[in-house]
């Protein structure tokens, strides 16, 4: 507990662990490779790092200064930080987007949760690798299925966050995010030693920067703040329970390098696997889904057993990841209402849950039974993901980056930056980070969100 009676994280390692744990899921193993996959292979891997290391580091840090400075919820922080001024409805801004991620979010957990259940009995490690590839489609496409593993997993967020067992899940994925960095890696080999695997590699590696086009960019931003749970409150939210002591810097840092490093090793999973099974890289939101059973049975073929284990360590370990990941979001919505409402925690879980449910079984549905319902060319899994990342996210961004760069004192920038001046590196770091928060991260911003509109 610090002296203001806000718990807090014990150590910064404990707060780089959380990060990490809402920045490294889904977001990495199963959007990176299909965003990868639509825009031109290793030319958006280019504009996925640029943008991360010039972009969302920077707005990391921005939206965990207002964290760690207002100690509240995002509208309770911008109001302590900006008192009598309209910045709070940044919070509502926030909670809209935590919601829309959440909805579509619990989709694709709960097609991992099915995956577990089917690994577990055996059916995605055996049998052949062009059938497996299949399996997705049938399950996905169908009606109660679907919908009880997004009821399940979306049940099992609102009972880790208002339950108190966030420390439980915290722990266990102490285990199981190392766990799925290995075993990717192991994939990667596998991947790669598959006929015709080369040609996804090139891909990977030959990028063909003609195919990086103004929406290439505009994903690549956004994909780089999804992935980093970045510009919705995640961030802001964790960090309200950072220590004064510990580095904003060195947190924005490590959370950006474990994020990118896994989202690279998950495409370089994929990738080759997608050439080998003859998929098409431009499969979209189900492109993962459909190869790791090919992966999976290929491996089955030559060793059932180990392709057996595997299979259900791997979906165990996304499952966590997606979890940790999950809570994160659903964090924003409850400490909202409770700051503001004064209300418990399960009151604020049930009132957003009927929500969250209205949108959230259109999104199932939408690979199914409501495919053919598009709204401005888009099913609504679609429309949420893109309208939560690509504009949501990207605005919340901004404004947070605006926020500290125009309104926020240079002194206190500075405060929070170097921890009152007590920190060397981040000292050093001061002069360039605060010119580039004020001068270039806005208007990078803009050109990209802009570009796509014209
Ligand atoms: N970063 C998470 C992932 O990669 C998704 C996320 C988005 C989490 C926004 C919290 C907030 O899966």
């Amino acid at each position: 507990m610090s002296s203001s009676g806000r718990e807090q994280f014990g150590s910064s390692l404990t707060y780089i662990m959380a990060m990490a744990g809402s920045a490294i899921g889904l977001g990495n193993i199963w959007r990176f490779p299909y965003m990868v996959g639509e825009h031109g292979g290793g030319a958006f891997i280019i504009a996925y790092i640029i943008c991360g290391l010039f972009l969302a580091v920077p707005c990391f840090i921005c939206e965990a200064m207002i964290g760690r400075r207002g100690r509240r919820d995002v509208y309770g922080s911008f109001e302590h930080l900006a008192p009598g001024t309209k910045w709070k409805w940044m919070g509502g801004v926030s909670v809209l987007a935590s919601f829309i991620i959440v909805s579509f979010y619990c989709v694709v957990g709960g097609w991992s949760l099915d995956f577990l259940v089917r690994s577990l009995s055996g059916h995605l490690s055996q049998g052949d690798p062009e059938a497996a590839a299949g399996v997705f489609q049938r399950m996905a496409s169908g009606t109660i299925e679907p919908i009880s593993m997004y009821v399940a997993f979306l049940l099992a967020t609102a009972i880790i966050v208002v339950g108190g067992v966030k420390k439980g899940i915290e722990r266990f994925t102490k285990i199981t995010t190392p766990l799925l960095f290995f075993l990717m890696v192991a994939m990667v080999i596998y991947s790669v030693s598959l006929p015709g695997a080369m040609a996804g590699v090139k891909y990977l590696l030959q990028p063909d920067i003609s195919k990086l086009d103004a929406s290439g960019w505009a994903c690549a931003l956004g994909q780089a703040f999804f992935s980093m749970s970045l510009g919705m409150g995640t961030v802001l939210v964790y960090s309200s329970f950072m220590k004064k002591e510990d580095s904003i810097l060195k947190g924005g840092l490590w959370t950006a390098v474990s994020d990118t490093v896994f989202a690279i090793i998950a495409g370089f999973a994929i990738m080759p696997a997608v050439f080998s099974a003859g998929i098409e890289p431009t499969a979209g939101p189900s492109l993962v889904y459909e190869t790791l059973p090919y992966i999976f049975a290929k491996m089955g073929a030559e060793a059932p057993v180990l392709s057996f284990v595997m299979t259900v360590v791997f979906f165990l370990a996304i499952l966590s990841a997606a979890l940790t990941s999950s809570i994160s979001m659903l964090e924003v919505c409850i400490e909202h209402a409770v700051h503001r409402f004064g209300c418990k925690r399960w009151t604020a879980a049930v009132v957003f849950l009927i929500p969250i449910l209205a949108l959230g079984v259109p999104c199932v549905l939408s690979f199914g039974g409501l495919s053919g319902f598009k709204i401005f060319g888009l099913t609504v899994f679609d429309l949420c993901d893109y309208l939560s990342s690509n504009v949501l996210m990207t605005l919340g961004a901004l404004a947070f980056a605006l926020f500290v760069g125009w309104y926020m004192k240079k002194d206190d920038v500075r405060d929070e930056l170097t921890n009152g001046g007590t920190l060397g590196l981040s000292g050093k770091a001061f002069k360039p980070l605060y010119f580039f928060i004020r001068w270039v991260v806005p208007p990078a911003i803009i050109i990209i969100f802009v570009s796509t509109l014209v």
